[in-house]
């Protein structure tokens, strides 16, 4: 099974464009899940038919599709877990929403929402899966996490902080005592499981791909070049790009002029910055995108003959690994061969000056916090590398 994950900021056109490629994939033969997994779902009109929690048939091509629901997917597996919890707490004399609200780990339900992925990969009956609205930082941690039960006791020992310091020392005799419990401990278990599984099918780019997706404005591209950084960094592999609203060329209304130059200069520097990456540009349609027609004709005008399921390619502009005891960094760079790079550091983002051109790369955070050594064009790419700053050698008076 393959499992393609749309991901990007609010209100870019992730779910018209995951529909629209489901809707191409169930066109070209293959039997087709799209699910959402945001709590605002707007799947179901995107496509224009109700949906709930489990799928259902979608139009003539054997498409089928399904908004999660996340409460229920909380309830399925943290239900009894959950009200142990908040038991421990309410005894402890908390409010009882409160407690309730606090038995819940953060990102947890983002979580559930990919063990479907699992769920789905197991059971075999379809060929792919279309995620629309794909996890925010805190799902993503907890899969990248490499200790999930140490992250596990720190998150929850962790996520009371500024809600109430009177529920800490509640949670600290919490995390000792029910949690040592073998229902809870065996959930937890049968929980880790699921992710650790499930995190093995993500971070493999022949299984999952990720197409980010994001309009041709400045902020934009700044969250699409974090989101990617941290793509990388949990090891998902992007395959793609989808520059969404682009303003097309027969709208010459003078009011447009300066969008179109601010695009043209964005479109420009989505090519440079995620080149060989495959882009693909939406245009601005005269009318919203609903409904399976105009899914469909925006699926055909996207892939044409192209398999949309396929992986649409092996290319890493950037990347981060680690060699000896230096983390590095490898960015695809075109056409610079022999020219030396001037690197600074602000804060979590690298500037890299090469020749005439000037790019800059946000960090992950276990980055920003060391110093670039140096930097070398090896081939198309430049490598960077990473060491820990010096210890202050200021002499103890
Ligand atoms: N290229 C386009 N031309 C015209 N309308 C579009 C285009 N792309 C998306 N839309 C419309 O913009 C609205 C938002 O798109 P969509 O719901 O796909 O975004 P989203 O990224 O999923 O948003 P959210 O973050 O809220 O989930 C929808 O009404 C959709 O039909
Ligand atoms: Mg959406």
């Amino acid at each position: 099974m393959r499992t393609i994950l749309f991901t990007g900021k609010g209100g870019v056109g992730k779910t018209t464009l995951a529909a629209a490629t489901a809707l191409q994939a169930a066109r070209m033969g293959h039997s087709t899940l799209v699910i959402s997994t945001d709590i605002a779902h707007s799947l179901a009109d995107s496509l224009g038919t109700p949906l709930d929690n489990e799928p259902r048939p979608v139009g003539a091509h054997g498409l089928h599709a399904a908004e999660l629901d996340s409460a229920q997917e909380l309830e399925r597996y943290w239900g009894d877990i959950r009200r142990r919890i908040a038991n421990v707490l309410r005894a402890e004399g908390l409010d009882a929403t409160v407690a309730s609200e606090l038995a819940v780990l953060p990102g947890l339900d983002e979580v559930l929402a990919l063990v479907r992925i699992k769920r789905y990969y197991d059971e075999g009956e379809y060929d792919v899966l279309i995620i629309d609205s794909a996890p925010t930082g805190a799902a993503m941690r907890l899969l990248a996490a490499p200790d999930l039960s140490r992250w596990y006791t720190r998150n929850l020992l962790g996520f009371s902080r500024g809600l109430a310091r009177a529920v800490l020392p509640s949670l600290r005799r919490l995390v000792k005592v029910p949690i040592g419990e073998a229902v809870i401990q065996e959930r937890l278990s049968e929980l880790f499981e699921q992710i650790e599984a499930l995190r093995a099918i993500l971070t493999d780019g022949e299984q999952t791909s990720v197409r980010l997706v994001m309009n041709p404005d400045t902020m934009s591209l700044n969250e699409t070049q974090r989101a990617y950084t941290y793509m990388n960094l949990f090891g998902l592999a992007v395959d793609a790009l989808f520059v969404n609203r682009v303003i097309p060329p027969e709208v010459q209304d003078p009011f447009f002029a300066n969008w179109k130059a601010d695009q043209a200069e964005n479109r420009q520097q989505v090519r440079q910055i995620f080149s060989p990456l495959p882009v693909f540009e939406v245009p601005l349609m005269s009318a919203e995108v609903v409904g399976l027609e105009a899914l469909g004709r925006l699926g055909d005008d996207l892939y044409g003959d192209r398999d949309p399921v396929q992986r649409l390619s092996r290319e890493e502009p950037l990347r981060f690994y680690v060699e000896g005891d230096r983390h590095m960094l490898s960015l695809r760079v075109a056409g610079v061969s022999g020219q030396s790079a001037e690197l600074e550091k602000h804060g979590d983002e690298l500037s890299i000056r090469l020749g005439n051109s000037r790019r800059t790369v946000p960090l992950p955070q276990y980055l920003a916090g060391l110093q670039p050594v140096w930097a070398q064009v090896r081939g198309d790419s430049l490598i960077v590398a990473f060491e820990e700053p010096p210890p202050d050698e200021t002499p103890e008076s």
